[in-house]
Formats: structure tokens, sequence, C-alpha cells
């Protein structure tokens, strides 16, 4: 089975960690992700701001939630997912920590109602939806966030070329059979250039190993927009 491909018109519904096994499967082996941590290091230094709200989009078992909770002990921290055993892991690690609420939300529907943030994040879950829908959901985080607040992704990014592909799965333990089928991996730069053609400013690439990478992008300190829809008709220029 040949994996799914941004550009093949998948809609991102086939989510593997909606199979209980396969959510478990990789819980067993988060720690385990190379480099991960260098990730998550520059996650946190990005969010360098004072954050009131947090929203973490794709939220697995809250692992990066409880990771910037630890930075900025008092922000409210909404955490969103659409896997019932990942929902049930995040309740478990927040059942005590009343400030963090968490979820059932499918990323392919707008996440506008659930208010404005300082700061936006996410790891390894938005390469699971369509090209399409990753640029829709960019143009709400911008319109959702607080004027200067940040919007950071630690993402499963796309090779340029099959050999280097190949060479990040031989990095990681996987092969092109038992590599997650669902995964709809899009350029860190095509990222980057979205995020700038959106509106986001002192958008980049922070941190890339392989395939795994770190960009992010701020909303204008000046931006006063937070109306419920994005103002300009845009559509990816890739
Ligand atoms: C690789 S896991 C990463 C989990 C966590 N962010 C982490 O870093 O450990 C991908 C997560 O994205 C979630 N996800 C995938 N597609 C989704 C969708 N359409 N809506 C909401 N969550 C989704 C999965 O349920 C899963 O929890």
């Amino acid at each position: 089975m040949r994996r799914l491909s941004s550009a093949n018109g998948g809609n991102g519904m086939i989510g593997e960690y909606h199979n209980a096994e396969k959510a478990l499967e990789y819980l067993a082996r988060a720690d385990k992700i190379p480099e991960r941590s260098h990730g998550e290091r520059m996650v946190l230094e990005l969010l360098h701001h004072p954050i009131s709200r947090l929203l973490d989009l794709g939220t697995g078992d809250g692992r990066l939630m409880a990771l910037v909770k630890v930075a900025h002990p008092n922000c409210e921290g909404v955490a969103l997912d659409s896997s019932q055993t990942m929902l049930d892991k995040a309740h478990e690690r927040f059942r005590n920590a009343p400030s963090v609420t968490v979820h059932c939300h499918d990323l392919n529907e707008s996440i506008l109602s659930f208010g404005s943030f300082d700061a936006v994040v996410s790891s390894f879950a938005i390469h699971h939806l369509a090209d399409s829908r990753k640029f829709e959901l960019y143009k709400e985080i911008l319109t959702m966030l607080t004027p200067g607040g940040v919007f950071v992704n630690l993402e499963h990014v796309s090779s340029p070329t099959e050999k280097l592909h190949d060479d990040f799965l031989l990095a990681t333990g996987m092969t092109r059979e038992t590599e997650d089928q669902t995964n709809q991996c899009t350029a860190v730069s095509t990222q980057v250039d979205w995020l700038n053609q959106i509106g986001f400013e002192n958008a980049d690439c922070f941190w890339k190993w392989r395939e795994l990478a770190v960009f992010a992008g701020t909303k204008p300190a000046n931006s006063f927009e937070h109306s419920n829809a994005p103002k300009l008709p845009l559509t990816p220029n890739t």
C-alpha cells in the first residue's frame, strides 16, 4: 500500500488513531521518536511571551500541552483530538488539572468556535489533514490568535525525494509497509509560504531533522482582526 500524498485529494478522515491499537502503539513509541526532544525544546523556546490561553491541536495524550504547561503553569489550556483512545488518555493526564479542558473535535471542521488564544501549538497531527484543510486551518488559527500571538507546529513534513523519505524511514525504524498510511505530509517550505501568504509575520522553519520540523509564525501585533471568518478568499499558492 502506498502512503497517501497530499495531492491525492485524501480528506484526512481515515485516521489511524481511531483504531485503539494504533493509538496505543504510537503512544508506546512516542518517547523514542529520534530528535523529538530537540523539536519540543524549540517549540518551548518560541513560546517566550506570556500566554493566558493555549490551544493544542491533535493533542493525543496531551504530551505537548503538558510540556507547555510546565513553562506556563498559569495558562488555560484547550486540547483537541478526535480519537477516543487519545481523548481518554488526555483526560486521564489532566484529571487533576482544571485549567486544561479536553474536547473531541475533528480538525477537518472549523475550530473558530473555541475562541481566542495567545498561542496555538500542535505536534505531529496536522499532517493527517489534506492540504486544502491545512491551509484553511492556518487561516482560522490566524483569526483566533490575539495580536502578537504565535502558532508553532512541530510537524512531520515531506522529504523532497523518495530516497530521502526512505532514509527517514530507516532512521526512525519504519518501512514503507509500517509507516502510517494516512500521512499527508507537505514540504515545510510550502507551509511556511502559506503562513506568509495568509498574513502571519516572521514565519520560518526554526528546526528540522529529516522529516521532522518546527515551523511557526506570529500574528502581527497591530492586527485587530477577530472576525469569525477570514476576510480574504485565499487559496493555497503552492
Ligand atoms: C501522531 S499523534 C500525535 C499526538 C500528540 N500531539 C503528540 O505529539 O504526541 C497524531 C494525533 O492527531 C490526531 N488527529 C489526527 N487527525 C485528526 C483530526 N482530523 N482531528 C483531530 N485529531 C486528529 C490523532 O488522533 C492523534 O492523537
